[in-house]
């Protein structure tokens, strides 16, 4: 199964570190034309071979369309747990760069780190990372998780590196010191060339769907947005013989501040290639408001566009996910409860049956 890549853009530029630029040529696919049918909606469980997840049908004046799908969780490729803490792989910090701007509220870093091919992961996975050092009882630092940020293929798209976003934690406690979290400063201060302990790959969640016709709407806050870079890398950077992209990636990225977005070059540089196969929105929560002046979260983007993301989460075929903030899922929960119950629909319900078919898809901390 040879795969090549055939194009990637440069990080955005940063004053901490320098980032080889490659240049972009990529073709624009065939945009798929989007049927939006109207009509009541039905459930039912299809098995076959056990491999079939419940499904979710509609009842239009035709005939109503059946879809099976074969569910991501059972694909015998996806390799979990290959590294566990006491025998971690030890990969080694191959680039470090940090990719918001300086005056942005904290710093986010983008690392990419060697694995040899032998940490093989998909895009969605996520890994575990043990600091170096101690804790306060003299003990190995526990790991700590991170989304994978790169494609199945790496950065180097030699499938022999595997990249993270990490956000750098810093606050302040109760009695006015400052605290530096433990793993995020480890990693974002990490030097080319040092050492990396590193477990897993873990998690199915967010796998990505098979079917390359699909609508693949990702919602991201902040460093959440790193599982959708690989996605994306997959749709419109890459070239693979069993894979070629040919729905609708829509993406919504919430930052604080336009120097906070994250990977923007990038996913400008898809949309200019791929505009009828990709949309791009951004709320920026402390530079932009709604209509109503209100500040401009990610659900305050998704409302401006509530009945055509309606629509859309009608089809079989649609896929959510969602990475970030915790606070995120309520915020995203109460459009959609106005929006369903506008079709007599109990979200919360419909939402279950979206679950079971794996076309919801949630990873919030
Ligand atoms: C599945 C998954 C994927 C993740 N992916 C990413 C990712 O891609 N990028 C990323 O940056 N992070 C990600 N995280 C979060 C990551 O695992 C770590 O939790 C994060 O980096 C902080 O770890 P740390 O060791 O730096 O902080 P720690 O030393 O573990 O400190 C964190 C602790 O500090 C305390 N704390 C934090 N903020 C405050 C505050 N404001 N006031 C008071 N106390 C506070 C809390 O008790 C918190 O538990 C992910 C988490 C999960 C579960
Ligand atoms: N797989 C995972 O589970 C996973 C993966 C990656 C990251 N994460 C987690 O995701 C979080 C991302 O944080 P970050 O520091 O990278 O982000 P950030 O840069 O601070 O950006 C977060 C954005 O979300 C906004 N926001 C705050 N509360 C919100 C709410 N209730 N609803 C919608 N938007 C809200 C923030 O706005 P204001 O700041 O202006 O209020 C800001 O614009 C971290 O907690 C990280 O650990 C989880």
């Amino acid at each position: 199964m040879a795969t090549a890549v055939t194009a990637a853009v440069s990080l955005p530029s940063s004053k901490s570190s320098s980032f080889t630029s490659f240049s972009s040529k990529t073709s624009i696919i065939s945009p798929e034309r989007i049927n939006l049918v109207r009509g009541p909606l039905y459930y039912r469980n299809v098995s076959s071979g056990g491999k079939l997840v419940s499904i979710r049908a509609q009842v239009t004046t035709e005939a109503p369309a059946k879809v099976e799908k074969i569910s991501k969780k059972q694909d015998e490729g996806v390799v979990v747990n290959k590294y566990k803490p006491k025998d971690p792989y030890i990969g080694r910090c191959l680039l470090n760069t940090k990719i918001t701007g300086d005056d942005a509220p904290g710093e986010t870093w983008h690392m990419v780190f060697s694995t040899e091919g032998e940490l093989p992961y998909r895009e969605g996975q996520s890994i575990g990372v043990i600091a170096d050092g101690v804790d306060k009882n003299g003990k190995p630092h526990k790991l700590r998780l991170y989304s994978i940020a790169s494609s199945a293929l790496g950065d180097f798209g030699d499938s022999k590196t595997v990249s993270l976003c990490v956000k750098r934690l810093v606050y302040t406690n109760e009695k006015g010191e400052l605290v530096k979290g433990v793993c995020s400063n480890f990693l974002c201060d990490l030097k080319p060339g040092s050492e990396v302990k590193i477990t897993g790959p873990v998690g199915k969640e967010m796998l990505m769907p098979k079917d390359p016709n699909a609508t693949v709407i990702m919602l991201a806050t902040g460093t959440g947005i790193a599982p959708f870079r690989g996605f994306l890398w997959k749709m419109f950077f890459e070239k693979h013989e069993d894979y070629k992209f040919n729905g609708l990636a829509w993406l919504f990225l919430g930052v604080p501040t336009s120097s906070s977005l994250l990977y923007k070059e990038e996913f400008e540089k898809m949309k200019e290639n791929h505009p009828e196969n990709f949309r791009l929105d951004f709320a920026v929560s402390r530079e932009q408001t709604n209509e109503k002046g209100e500040k401009m979260y990610i659900q305050t983007r998704m409302a401006q566009y509530a009945e055509e993301l309606w629509e859309l989460l009608k089809k079989d075929n649609t896929f959510v996910y969602m990475c970030g903030l915790k606070g995120m899922e309520k915020g995203i929960d109460d459009i959609m409860v106005t929006l369903a119950a506008q079709d007599g629909i109990d979200w919360l319900e419909y939402k279950r049956q979206l679950k079971k078919a794996e076309q919801w898809n949630v990873e919030v901390y």
